[in-house]
């Protein structure tokens, strides 16, 4: 790592696929600093995902360099995911099971991997719901069980790939929580979103990906004043509802006269 402090470096990635006619992901510069709170947004498609697997070591560039720190141990630096197909994360039969996964893989025993996955699984709202068969959770439950499982096994970086995705108000509370507890406990934790209204106030930083590129990295503040949000295929979500007619996601006037 060049600079103390940094956790991830991401220096000049390009990632593409084939038959694909531009990069998924396009000469990113991006680094992400030890216990901060990040937000990741973009349209469809702008790459989010694809970050999400190279920065985990799932996927590889196909150009540049993505650097993970290693621990103040010297071993490896443990990050977490919670996918946004949270059903295709699941490994165990019960819910309990699931979440003892990752610390018996870590080398935890038994007690202490049941242990860790009961107090991942309260944190997450599954109370009561340990000996439930995973795959009969609501999909809503099922992100909170990955949530659990990140919990469980104790992560320095925590990556959540579209976590509010239809999840209920009190799942975007229960989510939150776990990322405004994380952050506290001096976690890196990065949350790929185009849900803005849900969590920026939550975050330092907001990068935003355009067609792959990094199109913003700065302060959430001034993003929502300044930057064109909208021309990103993101939402600004500073708008104000007071009736029944507001409530409708459409072109602003101004927009509208500009197309
Ligand atoms: N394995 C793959 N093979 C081919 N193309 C891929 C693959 N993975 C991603 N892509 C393409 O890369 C682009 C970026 O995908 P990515 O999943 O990162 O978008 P995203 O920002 O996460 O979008 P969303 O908001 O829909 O989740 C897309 O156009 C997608 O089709
Ligand atoms: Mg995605």
């Amino acid at each position: 790592m060049k600079a103390d402090g940094l956790i991830v470096e991401i220096d000049g990635v390009s990632r593409t696929f084939p038959g694909m006619d531009r990069a998924a992901l396009d000469g990113v510069d991006l680094s992400l600093r030890r216990g901060e709170c990040v937000v990741i947004s973009g349209a469809n498609g702008s790459g989010k995902s694809v970050l999400m697997h190279l920065i985990a070591g799932l996927d590889r560039p196909s150009r540049g360099s993505v650097r993970v720190a290693r621990g103040p141990d010297g071993g490896e630096t443990r990050i977490g995911l919670v996918f946004q197909d949270a059903s295709a994360q699941i490994l165990g039969d019960t819910v309990l099971e699931d979440a003892e996964f990752g610390p018996k893989n870590l080398g935890a025993n038994p007690r202490e991997a049941e242990r860790r996955a009961r107090e991942a699984l309260a944190r997450a709202g599954l109370s009561g719901k340990e000996y439930l068969p995973a795959r009969t959770l609501s999909g809503g439950e099922k992100r909170r069980l990955a949530v659990a499982g990140i919990l469980a096994m104790d992560a320095e970086i925590v990556i959540l790939d579209e976590p509010y995705a239809n999840l209920d108000w009190p799942g975007v509370v229960q989510v939150n929580e776990v990322v405004a507890s994380l952050r506290t406990g001096g976690k890196t934790v990065v949350v790929l979103t185009h849900e803005l209204e849900k969590v920026l106030a939550l975050a330092g930083r907001l990068v935003v990906l355009y067609e792959g590129r990094v199109a913003f990295d700065g302060a959430p503040d001034e993003a929502l004043a300044s930057a064109p949000l909208e021309s990103w295929g993101i939402r600004n979500p500073l708008g104000s509802y007071t009736r029944a007619a507001d409530l409708v996601w459409a072109p602003r006037p101004q927009e509208a006269e500009i197309r």
